[in-house]
């Protein structure tokens, strides 16, 4: 049977019954025949949570690019694989076909080979939103080198210590990058970053500003000349389904970035089906994905997912706000854009501007709407359905993370009924549970609990690059037998799912996943700084703000705290990015803790977010009389 794209709700609840009775039946007869592979597997799954170890159509030869690229030449080589609209509207779009993209990937692939990237070696890209970043990630792909693609807002420092944890010896970056109205000099950056990991040997330049950036000799390439000489013909090196396709670092609670490792084979299968059914593409479509490629959701929905499918996936260079609120409707009408999909954060800052500029496009080419990235509360639920929408097109709620490397709950459009800020229900394969303070499945509906996994999906993360402990403790040690998500989640009266966010450190601002320890690191190196803490406040656009709780080394002598203030969010911008700065700052002379020393977190976000009728037990606290005297500095 042939479950490839699901059209109405018996048949998902038929197919979803399949999927985990037989999950290996069900998966063995998407993977087979729907994808090229160079040599079929041993075994579809072997799995042991307490290891962790997960295996996904072991023994399978296969190359993603193939699939994404080669086995469309036949049929679509005129059709646009990738829609490229830059930041400045007057700047044509780029229809880049599957033939050209075929041609500048193979190309990209030699350049690489040429410069010594073997299969197995890690390659830093550091790239903005330009054709070439969705060619060297392919090229990668396509070579059997490891993809380790770093957000082009990063810092310098955050640059390097992923180029370092992976140990990369080439990072792929350009001159500068294009964001509205301004320009970023990236390769700059790069330089900076570059002092801290002397390992690397070459870094090749995209020129998109064309600001002339210096070239340090024997180092520095600029690509152009080098993709100009090569030959558009790479063979596709014959990858093991379990061998890493990608890192990809996201922030964890405590300490340094993780780097998840996602394999070729379960990863290619996962998205790609994933992306069939939760935007229900037809040939023909033209999709869009706000998301930038630095982040999972454009790895696996702007790039594999869409080109496994042989879609047209739009990438967009600029900002929602450049250069009028309007920008993302005007791109919706000039493309005839028919699956659009964003962010909350997104939703709620254009819902702040006059709904003119909404009004002002022709938005008839809609069909499905996505969220992804937080919890979208009500009301931009209201308004993106209303306003962009017109109640005429579905809203995908679409819950997942970095981890999970494609979409676990969903709604399929105009299969699953929606309901406001529910996830609704588990994508196929997916067996979600909730679970108590004891780790007990808690069953029946109208429940609450921790959100954990209990069976492996094909797109699971197999480990955290050089930290298999970590990837342990971190995901199947709270739950055992279970992956823990880090969410909290309730299951309402009919099963729908609905995320009501993180239950760890871990704050979501404007989309972005920030763990409070490295901010707090960064803030305790400044000179003046004795310790800190920060709590997630809600925000009506960031959906959380971050509240800094500051220790000073010497209050007396520390006046200025204005200064001091601007001060940290200066070395925050340089440690992690500007997106990590605080929006309020306190001062405080100690923090609530608890005997063994931990800071009462859930202490400070009361305080933080004005909300101490029920602080809880505080007597059993280090220092309990810190908390009246930080609550007169807060003034509540
Ligand atoms: C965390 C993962 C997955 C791509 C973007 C974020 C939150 C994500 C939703 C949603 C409620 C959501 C969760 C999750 N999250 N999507 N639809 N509803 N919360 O990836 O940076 O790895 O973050 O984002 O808290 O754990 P990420």
């Amino acid at each position: 049977m042939n479950h490839y794209q699901i059209q109405d709700l018996e048949s998902y609840f038929k197919a979803y019954r399949a999927s985990v009775d037989h999950p290996e039946v069900f998966w063995e007869s998407i993977a087979k025949e729907n994808f090229l592979w160079k040599k079929p597997w041993n075994n579809v799954l072997s799995w042991d949570f307490e290891k962790p170890e997960i295996r996904w159509f072991d023994g399978a030869e296969l190359n993603i690019t193939e699939n994404c690229i080669d086995r469309h030449l036949s049929t679509k080589s005129e059709q646009t694989a990738i829609l490229f609209e830059p930041n400045n509207p007057a700047e044509p779009a780029q229809h880049i076909t599957y033939a050209q993209l075929s041609e500048e990937v193979n190309k990209m692939a030699n350049v690489l080979k040429s410069q010594g990237v073997n299969k197995g070696d890690r390659v830093c890209i550091y790239l903005p939103m330009i054709p070439e970043l969705a060619y060297t990630v392919l090229a990668c792909a396509r070579i059997g080198a490891i993809h380790s693609v770093v957000f082009a807002g990063f810092s310098a420092s955050a640059l390097s210590s992923r180029i370092n944890d992976c140990d990369a010896k080439i990072v792929v970056t350009a001159d500068g990058s294009f964001r509205g109205a301004k320009t970023i000099d990236l390769k700059a950056i790069v330089d900076k970053a570059l002092k801290e990991s002397p390992q690397v040997e070459t870094v090749l330049v995209a020129e998109r500003i064309h600001n002339g950036t210096p070239l340090k000799e024997g180092r520095d390439h600029y690509l152009k000349p080098l993709t100009d000489e090569a030959s558009s013909h790479c063979e596709a090196e014959s990858m093991q389904a379990e061998d890493p396709l990608f890192i990809l670092y996201t922030s964890g609670s405590t300490g340094k970035p993780k780097g998840m490792v996602h394999s070729c084979g379960g990863y290619m299968v996962y998205t790609a089906y994933t992306f069939k059914n939760i935007f229900q593409y037809q040939q023909g479509d033209v999709y869009w994905c706000t998301a930038d490629i630095g982040w999972i959701t454009g790895h696996s929905y702007i790039l594999y997912g869409p080109l496994a499918n042989g879609a047209t996936t739009l990438m967009f260079e600029g900002v929602p706000s450049y250069p009028d609120f309007g920008r993302f409707w005007q791109i919706v009408e000039k493309h005839k854009v028919n699956q659009f999909y964003t962010a909350p954060t997104a939703i709620r800052a254009l819902a702040k501007e006059s709904t003119d500029h909404v009004n002002a496009s022709d938005l008839s080419s809609l069909k499905v709407l996505g969220s992804v990235g937080e919890p979208i509360n009500e009301e931009a639920w209201h308004w993106y359905n209303e306003q962009v929408g017109k109640k005429k097109s579905p809203i995908v709620d679409t819950w997942w993370q970095t981890e999970t490397g494609g979409i676990l709950i969903s709604p399929i459009p105009y299969v699953t009924p929606t309901t406001p800020t529910y996830a609704t229900l588990p994508f196929l394969g997916v067996q979600p549970a909730l679970m108590d303070a004891d780790s007990n499945e808690i069953s029946g509906n109208s429940v609450e609990g921790s959100l954990c996994i209990k069976f492996p999906w094909p797109s699971i993360a197999r480990t955290i690059w050089g930290d298999h402990k970590r990837y342990k403790e971190t995901y199947f040690t709270a739950f055992p037998g279970c992956y823990f998500t880090g969410d909290g989640a309730s299951r309402n009266e009919v099963g729908y799912y609905r995320i009501t966010g993180r239950v760890d450190d871990v704050i979501i601002v404007s989309g972005h996943n920030l763990g409070t320890a490295p901010i707090e690191d960064a803030i305790n190196e400044h000179d003046e700084v004795a310790e800190s803490a920060i709590v997630g406040v809600p925000h009506s656009i960031k959906g959380n703000a971050l509240f800094g709780y500051v220790i000073l080394k010497n209050q007396e002598d520390n006046t200025d705290l204005d200064f001091l203030q601007k001060d940290i969010n200066r070395l925050i911008t340089e440690k992690i990015g500007p997106i990590a700065k605080l929006d309020i700052v306190v001062f405080v002379p100690g923090l609530p803790k608890t005997r063994s020393g931990k800071i009462m977190r859930r202490i400070l976000r009361k305080i933080a977010t004005k909300d101490v009728s029920n602080l809880g037990d505080t007597s059993t606290l280090l220092n309990p009389e810190i908390v009246a005297q930080i609550r007169t500095i807060v003034g509540v």
